[in-house]
């Protein structure tokens, strides 16, 4: 697989947090019972306790969840960095449970757009280097490389600073910049752990005004893990992980805030307990997910073999 097509992008309003099967050829994603246990030595701990999520494409989500709830590991699998223990995860109409790791690398690069707390640029290459590195894999020429990497800075200011290097550039640029990274294959989807957690809040402000308005403007699906209640508010969608699930918290929607504070009592509290420190040391992550599809995670959940650029 090389180039895929831009997604098409429907109405996404009123969905439910997670849907019946029958729904799932108009989702962009669709997450049903997955489960993610850990295993070290004797002791299995559950993570995931039957997650079920439905994601259309055009959604801005938002996802929180105290330290340790299992945010990232969701992220990873939805990113197809990981997989789940079990359940059926639908992407874009094809379903990825049980897909070899070759298959899942090429889709990875097809379909999803990464965004981290620490950016994860490479030192050593110039802005419109690193947002190319995604096509560099996928066989994409020289040119059009090119002229898509410049594109997609423009797409988010950065069209000024396109020779710059990473220590060249603020805080703010740098998310910037891999943001462009994210969106210049055009994916399905992007995902962004904790995308303000390293910026002051001025910045942070800045680059979540920049994905609103790419959600906006440019209907890119975006999945978004913060543990900022401000960053969270600005998601039509937002989730938490409770106890392993996901409870839908965005007015209005079916299964939403009310029924679950009800359930779980204590979740009404919780948007101002978020743990400060929690994503602090992300791990090392390929910003370039498909080109290592194997050997990519030790058992802490870090991520092996940092891309190193020829
Ligand atoms: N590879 C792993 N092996 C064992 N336990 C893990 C692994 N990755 C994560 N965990 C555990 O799973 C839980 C959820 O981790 P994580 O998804 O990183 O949480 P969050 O991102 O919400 O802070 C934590 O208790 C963590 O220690
Ligand atoms: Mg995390």
């Amino acid at each position: 697989m090389v180039e895929t097509e831009p997604p098409g992008f429907g109405s996404t309003q009123d969905r439910p947090p997670g849907a019946t099967s029958d729904e799932g050829a108009a989702q962009m994603l669709q997450l049903t019972d997955i489960r993610r246990d850990y295993r070290i030595g004797p002791v299995t701990t559950e993570i995931l306790r039957g997650v079920d999520l439905a994601v259309g494409a055009g959604d801005l989500m938002s996802i929180m969840g105290p330290s340790g709830s299992g945010k990232t590991t969701l992220m990873n699998i939805i990113g197809l960095l990981d997989r789940p223990t079990s359940g059926r995860y639908v992407l874009d109409g094809r379903d990825v449970s049980k897909l070899a790791d070759d298959d899942l690398a090429m889709l990875r690069n097809a379909h999803i757009g990464f965004v981290f707390q620490s950016f994860q640029l490479l030192p050593r290459l110039t802005a419109v280097e690193n947002v190319s590195l995604p096509l560099v894999y996928r066989g994409t020429n020289r040119a059009e490389m090119r002229r898509r990497a410049l594109a997609a800075l423009e797409r988010v200011g950065m069209g000024e600073r396109t020779g710059h290097r990473p220590d060249q550039l603020s805080g703010g640029q740098k998310q910037r910049v891999a943001i462009a990274r994210a969106l210049v294959g055009e994916p399905a989807v992007v995902l962004a752990d904790e995308p303000t957690g390293a910026l002051d809040g001025a910045t942070a402000r800045e680059v979540m005004a920049l994905l609103a308005s790419l959600n906006a403007e440019h209907k890119v699906t975006i999945l978004i893990i913060t543990h900022d209640p401000g960053v969270a508010r600005q998601c039509a969608r937002q989730v938490r992980i409770h106890e392993g699930t996901l409870v839908e918290r965005t007015a209005g929607a079916p299964g939403a805030s009310g029924a679950a504070a009800a359930r779980h009592p204590a979740s009404g509290t919780e948007e101002t307990e978020e743990d400060p420190g929690a994503s602090s040391a992300p791990p090392a992550i390929d910003p370039n997910p498909a080109r290592e599809p194997t050997s990519r995670r030790d058992d802490t959940g870090e991520i092996l073999n940092p891309a190193a650029p020829t």
